[in-house]
């Protein structure tokens, strides 16, 4: 179906606006030598040094853009331990008391950060929230049963229902109450502060490019500083090193979002969230002027799709018809790691680690997972152990039942842009004449593939068109002007510079 056209705002995210950069952490400009550094700001990196700092480590976090600026900076900010219907798939796959661990680790994630906001007294629009996972076809109410089912049995106040807040009928939701919604980056910014007055030394602009593993261990800058330091902990959403081929069990995924301001007295009280229709959710967030920011998501693609303008078209269709005429006015993108278990990824790095940590693999559940893996791995850094290490190890072993289906299909993609791209798939086909004013395309000159994008002025800008993580070829996203890796979802701007990891270089330019 064609999108209907509804106005699209600039592209922006609303966390982003409302609590802008300020001041700034300087980049790292001396060798420096500390208990634990961080690898990445966003927030389980700020949550782990948080922690690690309480605990008397002297930290060091290292972030190579802006503090919770990119994947936390564009979230959608739910504090929940409902998944959409994580616990049936976990009794079925791992146990029913693996399924209760999930829960309790999520929920005491959550315990702890509205503690923390009551404690710092953090000014970040904390809401109790109620969460519903619903589906509008009576097909899938079954489903829904099992998980309300299997949330209860591990432990959540979970209930199958059939009423909602939400102004169209559902055929049946999960519904658990007592979860959250915030501002993100206004916790995390007041969080950062909290570390700095701590002591900790916090370094923006400062990317690193090497670690050598070891006792201690050593990270280098791009700009070439060390960091020397007993332990090391990689939170850069999909892992920048990665020693333990964990990028084989990750998928990236983007999904859309829009925001309107709406009346007050139509806020659907609560955060919703449909796996339906390539996935819908919503939530609200307080506007002012007795109005609620609605915020709706969903379209989730895989990064490089080219038909990202349209999808935003159906997006907007999709809520105006559900919630009446809307004045979008931000649009964002988020980006999300599946893990092939659909379990986070959080503990010792690799098999042989005793001092390197990763965390990553949270999906769509970044915040409460963020909040867990910090307090996690500050416990494992300190030499204790949580009754969840297990269920959260990286090493855990692949099972064939529970993970290979989705497993094999992410290598296949893999495969089909890293091989198939080489061997004459199509891509690179197209011409330079024939890229829009606004577009870019791939397209193959004295033998080699260029990204190619033609800006408003007509004028154009080439780069590689091979990813620099593993070489896989970007596609281009025209509503957000990046080109975008579909392996394991870099992100690179117009000139090549790299807008998000696992890459470490930019794309080179090329001459045309
Ligand atoms: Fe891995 Fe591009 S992100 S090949």
């Amino acid at each position: 179906m064609e999108p209907r056209k509804h106005e699209q705002p600039p592209q922006r995210s609303y966390w982003m606006e409302s609590a802008p950069p300020e001041g700034g952490h300087p980049a790292l400009d001396e060798d420096l030598i500390v208990d634990v550094a961080v690898v990445g700001a966003g927030i389980a990196g700020i949550s782990t040094a948080w922690e690690l700092a309480r605990r008397g480590r002297r930290v060091a976090l290292l972030e190579a853009d802006r503090v919770a600026a990119g994947v936390t900076g564009h979230t959608t900010a739910k504090v929940t331990a409902l998944h959409t219907l994580i616990y049936d798939r976990l009794r079925r796959t791992r146990g029913a008391e693996a399924a209760a661990l999930y829960a309790r680790s999520q929920s005491e994630a959550i315990r702890h950060a509205a503690a923390l906001v009551d404690e710092l007294g953090i000014a970040c629009d904390w809401e109790d929230a109620t969460a519903y996972t619903y589906a509008e076809d009576k097909g899938r109410v079954e489903e829904l049963r099992a998980e309300a089912e299997a949330a209860r049995e591990a432990g959540l106040p979970a209930a199958f229902v059939t009423e909602t807040g939400l102004p169209f009928p559902v055929a049946g939701a999960v519904r658990v109450e007592g979860q959250a919604q915030f501002h993100p980056r206004k916790y995390l910014l007041a969080l950062v502060g909290d570390l700095v007055r701590q002591g900790a030394s916090v370094h923006e602009g400062t990317r690193v490019v090497r670690l050598k593993e070891g006792t201690p261990c050593r990270l280098t800058t791009e700009a070439g500083f060390t960091v020397t330091a007993k332990d090391v902990v990689v939170a850069t959403h999909h892992p920048v090193f990665d020693r333990a081929l964990l990028f084989t069990r990750l998928s990236p995924r983007r999904e859309l979002v829009l925001a309107a301001p709406a009346p007050a007295d139509t806020d659907p009280h609560g955060m919703y969230l449909t796996p339906e229709r390539r996935t819908r959710s919503v939530r609200t967030a307080p506007y002012g002027d007795g109005r609620r920011l609605l915020i709706v998501t969903g379209e989730h693609f895989t990064p490089g799709s080219t038909d990202v303008e349209e999808r935003f078209g159906l997006l907007a269709d999709w809520a105006v018809e559900r919630f009446g005429p809307l004045g979008f006015t931000h649009r964002w993108a988020t980006q999300d790691n599946d893990s092939t278990d659909s379990v986070p990824l959080v503990g010792p790095f690799h098999a042989g680690s005793r001092h390197t940590w990763v965390a990553t693999g949270f999906g769509g559940w970044g915040m409460s997972g963020g909040i867990m893996a910090g307090r996690l791995l500050a416990e494992q850094i300190t030499g204790h152990k949580e009754p969840w290490s297990d269920l959260y190890d990286p090493r855990r072993v692949l099972s064939a039942v529970r993970e290979a289906p989705s497993f094999l299909k992410h290598q296949a993609q893999v495969a089909r842009h890293f091989v198939g791209d080489r061997i004459g798939s199509g891509a690179g086909d197209a011409s330079v004449e024939a890229i829009a004013p606004g577009d870019g395309a791939v397209v193959r000159l004295h033998g080699q593939h260029c990204a190619v994008h033609r800006d408003e002025d007509g004028s154009l800008h080439a780069v590689s068109a091979r990813c620099t993580h593993l070489g896989c070829l970007v596609g281009f996203n025209r509503a957000e002007r990046t080109w975008e890796c579909p392996c394991h979802g870099s992100r690179f701007d117009v000139e090549g510079r790299i807008v998000q990891g696992p890459a470490t270089k930019r794309l080179e330019r090329r001459d045309i």
